[in-house]
């Protein structure tokens, strides 16, 4: 042992959030209610957004948000639609685009932001694209303005997940708002956490009341008289169990709802020690150019600091790695890696714009450490010295 084992994911509950937990148990109501619906109030509130859904995870929050899409009354996603993806992102922003048909085109990213590469957009745009995947990886916000004007000026939906970069922002705008539909997890390792997790965000009414339906049955319970998607009939009885949307059960637990009111008045300072850990990084790295590190575009939340050693220097990842696990330093691939190289892609139609070269660079050469609101001095401070005595 070299000390503490640097995790990639670090605990943030305090005695609030047991305290909470504790209260729904007292409560005997652990399914979707009032803690749920306060949290989702609170959570748009906190995004400046018009609406808010809860679901079981920010897998669900993807594949909800896109069968929302799917059954707008006009211009919905049908098969055979186009959208364009970025290269890396993780395997359930996609999946949910091959279950209803789309066709994606990956374009490659950055090496630097790990973020689309907009300068391609113009390549991988067609008569039949109808939706952009904006992906802010890691934190790190993409250039959401750019493709929010791309979209706006052909009329196509931008669809952002938001599921690693919960706090971002760009030029004052909380990231997970750009889009049409802006999706977030609170899976354990993210900024804030509720066990599992995630919430759709949305300014537009049918969207959000598509959303609720399909989270739960594809029923009209959770629907408003005057809902905009359908028209209460005078039968109680029928109305009960009335189903219009081939939808889901992702609804989430009444404990998770009350533990994200715990955590998220937390955010902030979460978000903030994150950023401090990241000043510390950055110090220590940049300027070394056998390391390529993320470089923040606007504000970044920080989810963890990716490393991706120069092609040209020849680094062995396999000895770096190895030393990495020799210090007790938790390591791991930059979120889903290049996504075309999985064998899931078989089951895809799809086209690759271009080439992936940086995709493949990082899936080859790159890999991330953990960060979260701890201060990590020591960790980061032995991860310098790791790499250092492998690369000399
Ligand atoms: C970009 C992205 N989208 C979606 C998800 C899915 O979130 P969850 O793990 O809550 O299902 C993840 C997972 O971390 C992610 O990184």
């Amino acid at each position: 042992m070299t000390g503490m084992f640097y995790e990639l994911a670090i605990d943030t509950w305090g005695e609030e959030e047991i305290g909470a937990i504790r209260r729904v148990i007292d409560n005997g109501r652990y399914t979707m209610g009032d803690n749920v619906r306060r949290f989702e109030e609170a959570f748009a509130a906190a995004f400046g957004s018009s609406y808010a859904v809860m679901v079981n995870s920010g897998s669900s929050a993807n594949l909800v948000a896109v069968a929302a899409l799917a059954h707008k009354a006009e211009n919905r996603l049908v098969a055979g639609d186009e959208v364009i993806v970025p290269a890396i992102s993780w395997s359930t922003s996609y999946y949910p685009l091959q279950q209803y048909g789309l066709r994606l085109r990956f374009v490659d990213v950055d090496i630097e932001t790990l973020n689309m590469d907009v300068s391609k957009l113009e390549r991988a745009v067609t008569p039949r694209t109808k939706m952009v995947l904006a992906v802010n990886i890691l934190g790190n916000p993409c250039e959401l303005t750019r493709l929010r004007r791309f979209c706006d000026e052909r009329g196509l939906y931008l669809f952002e997940d938001n599921c690693e970069s919960m706090g971002a922002s760009l030029d004052g705008k909380p990231c997970g708002t750009f889009g049409d539909v802006g999706t977030f997890s609170t899976f354990f390792s993210h900024h804030i956490s509720t066990m599992e997790g995630g919430v759709i965000v949305t300014d537009d009414e049918e969207i959000f009341h598509l959303a609720r339906s399909l989270r739960n049955h594809g029923w009209t319970r959770d629907l408003p008289e005057g809902s905009p998607i359908y028209t209460k009939r005078d039968d109680d009885f029928f109305e009960a169990y009335r189903f219009i949307l081939p939808g889901y059960n992702v609804r989430p637990l009444e404990l998770a709802g009350a533990i994200g009111l715990e955590q998220l008045p937390k955010l902030a300072r979460f978000v903030e020690g994150r950023r401090a850990n990241a000043a510390l990084f950055r110090r220590l790295f940049e300027g070394d150019s056998r390391f390529v590190t993320q470089k923040e575009n606007g504000t970044s939340s920080w989810f963890a600091f990716t490393l991706i050693p120069d092609p040209a220097a020849r680094i062995d990842r396999r000895r770096l790695l190895g030393a990495l696990r020799d210090a007790d330093i938790g390591f791991r691939i930059i979120t889903g890696g290049c996504f075309p190289r999985h064998d899931v892609i078989k089951y895809f139609d799809y086209d690759i714009v271009d080439t992936l070269d940086n995709a493949n660079i990082a899936h080859d050469h790159g890999f991330f450490v953990g960060n979260g609101p701890e201060d990590l001095t020591p960790q980061l401070t032995r991860l310098r010295e790791t790499l250092d005595a492998v690369v000399g």
